[in-house]
């Protein structure tokens, strides 16, 4: 096996202060119930944004977390990506106002745009960067106030997702620390799109095609619209194709893993998922129950908590698969 060169240091998730349930969305006037949201999804809340609880306020918030986590301070940072579909301002990335948020003086920062596959994705950019030496330790967020660009009128989209911010601290393995020689890092990395399937899941308008109207407002086309049962199909089949190449490029089969964390989708997906790539569900992490789908910080929320649970021992190999609009996916192989 090839050595590893970048691994995960540290972890920490924020979500906004406000738990919304199933329950709340119904007496809010959604023509929807807990029933059908929970046997369809799995889900049973989500956590929403107030006005000052920004994408950099949670992103700095859960980075904080990563940083103490990794023992890092914030003029070590030489990167920071922010995998978002929702940033701040259209107008610069919001890495940057996360970069001033945290004091990282040093870093260069950016977003990434991979949807609901944003940590994973940028996740790879980190091991890529640290593999040319252009970087040793990069901070990778995925962060989402999905709140706003959700349709609360529409019962098809809007119970699915929810707000929330995931951070890393990815590290090139030269630090650890001396006399330590174990295998562990990024093994394998795996990574595609499908760009003819972009309008399956989309926001119409706002961007420069269909800038913003009185037209785009009445019709509300600002706003995620999906085709949910093609999502549904394409999302378990390349997240089983991802599982499939990140094992092969990592010479590992499925009774290596120990613990998949897959991206938080929903539990149907999930479990489809699982069938697919002939990995037994008990070693799939899940909490989409209490999050939602959080989209690119979905992953890295999960890993956070996994490792709060004591999930994620030392030398634990992990699956991480991820898919979203667009279409992107992908895989990820690490030893902790
Ligand atoms: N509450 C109550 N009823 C609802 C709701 C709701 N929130 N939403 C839809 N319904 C109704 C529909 O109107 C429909 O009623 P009808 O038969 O009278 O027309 C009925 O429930 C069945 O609707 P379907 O769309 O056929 O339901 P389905 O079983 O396909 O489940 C779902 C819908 C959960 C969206 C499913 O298609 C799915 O999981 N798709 C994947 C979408 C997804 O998770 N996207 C996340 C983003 S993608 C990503 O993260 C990568």
């Amino acid at each position: 096996m090839k050595r590893p060169i970048a691994y995960i240091a540290g972890t920490g998730y924020a979500v906004p202060r406000r738990a919304v349930t199933n329950d709340d969305l119904a007496k809010n006037g959604l023509d929807t119930n807990d029933a059908w949201i929970r046997d369809r999804t799995g889900i049973g809340q989500r956590y929403v944004s107030d006005p000052d609880e920004t994408l950099t306020h949670l992103s700095a918030a859960a980075s904080r977390i990563a940083m103490a986590d990794a023992g890092v301070s914030a003029g070590e940072i030489d990167v920071i990506v922010l995998g978002t579909a929702t940033p701040d301002h259209l107008l610069p990335a919001t890495a940057v106002e996360v970069q001033a948020a945290l004091g990282a003086g040093r870093a260069m920062a950016f977003d990434l745009g991979a949807a609901c596959s944003g940590w994973l994705y940028s996740a790879q950019v980190a091991e890529g960067l640290i593999a040319t030496g252009m970087a040793k330790t990069v901070l990778v967020i995925g962060a989402e106030v999905l709140s706003t660009i959700v349709d609360w009128t529409d019962r098809n989209t809007c119970v699915l997702f929810g707000d929330g911010a995931g951070a890393t601290i990815i590290r090139s393995v030269k630090t650890l620390p001396k006399g330590d020689t174990r295998e562990r890092g990024i093994l394998s990395s795996y990574g595609r799109s499908d760009g003819n399937l972009y309008d399956l899941l989309w926001r119409p308008a706002g961007g420069v095609a269909e800038p913003f109207s009185d037209k785009v407002y009445e019709e509300r086309r600002q706003y995620v619209r999906m085709e949910g049962r093609e999502v549904f199909k394409h999302a378990v089949r390349s997240m089983a194709d991802a599982t499939d190449r990140a094992l092969d490029m990592a010479k590992l089969t499925p009774a290596d893993i120990d613990l998949v964390i897959p991206h938080q989708a929903n539990m149907r997906i999930i479990e489809a998922t699982a069938k697919h790539a002939g990995i037994d569900m008990s070693r799939f992490f899940v909490n989409v129950e209490r999050f939602g789908n959080t989209s690119a910080a979905s992953i890295p929320i999960a890993l956070a908590d996994a490792r709060s649970q004591g999930l994620v021992p030392e030398g634990t190999l992990v699956l991480f698969a991820a898919f979203g609009a667009g279409f992107t996916w992908g895989s990820l192989i690490v030893r902790f």
